[in-house]
């Protein structure tokens, strides 16, 4: 559970907005940045200190992709599968990384190294097809270069 010192600065930032509703987000990523992914614990807890609905906290957490409501690996990987990445062989690319990690898209491998995730558009489509670990973007990826890539964070 979120301890005192979160609790701290969730309290002070929430003297910055008009309404704590507007704090929900913020909440949600000082509990993801403590714990990985943010638990019903969290959830509850912080509906508590924004004095809100738990489920307007819960719609919240499962409308936005990247705050993780279940445990995820060190590193995430999204592959973009949107349309101009589709176009120019995004499938392949996703082959490749379940091959290389032996997991399927939306799992996580056993040493909890890496998660697997889908993601919308990542607005560089003319760098296509993109992968993006982390906050690192990766442009016009080839199958080749994927081992090369994921081993950078092992
Ligand atoms: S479609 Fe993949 S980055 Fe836009």
């Amino acid at each position: 559970m979120l301890v005192k010192e979160e609790y701290k600065i969730i309290n002070q930032k929430k003297k910055l907005y008009e309404h704590s509703r507007s704090l929900i987000i913020e909440a949600l990523k000082i509990a993801q940045t403590k714990y990985g992914w943010v638990s019903n614990k969290e959830i509850v807890y912080i509906a508590k200190i924004l004095n809100l609905p738990i489920s307007e906290i819960e719609s919240v957490a499962t409308f936005y992709s990247k705050i993780f409501r279940k445990s995820v690996g060190k590193n995430i990987i999204y592959y973009c599968d949107s349309v101009v990445c589709y176009l120019n062989g995004c499938n392949n690319i996703k082959k490749s990384i379940e091959l290389i990690l032996n997991i399927k898209l939306g799992q996580t491998t056993k040493d909890n190294k890496f998660t697997f995730l889908p993601t919308g558009c990542l607005g560089r489509c003319d760098h296509s097809p993109i992968i993006m670990i982390n906050y690192d973007i990766y442009t016009k990826v080839l199958k080749k270069n994927i081992i090369n890539i994921i081993n950078k964070y092992l």
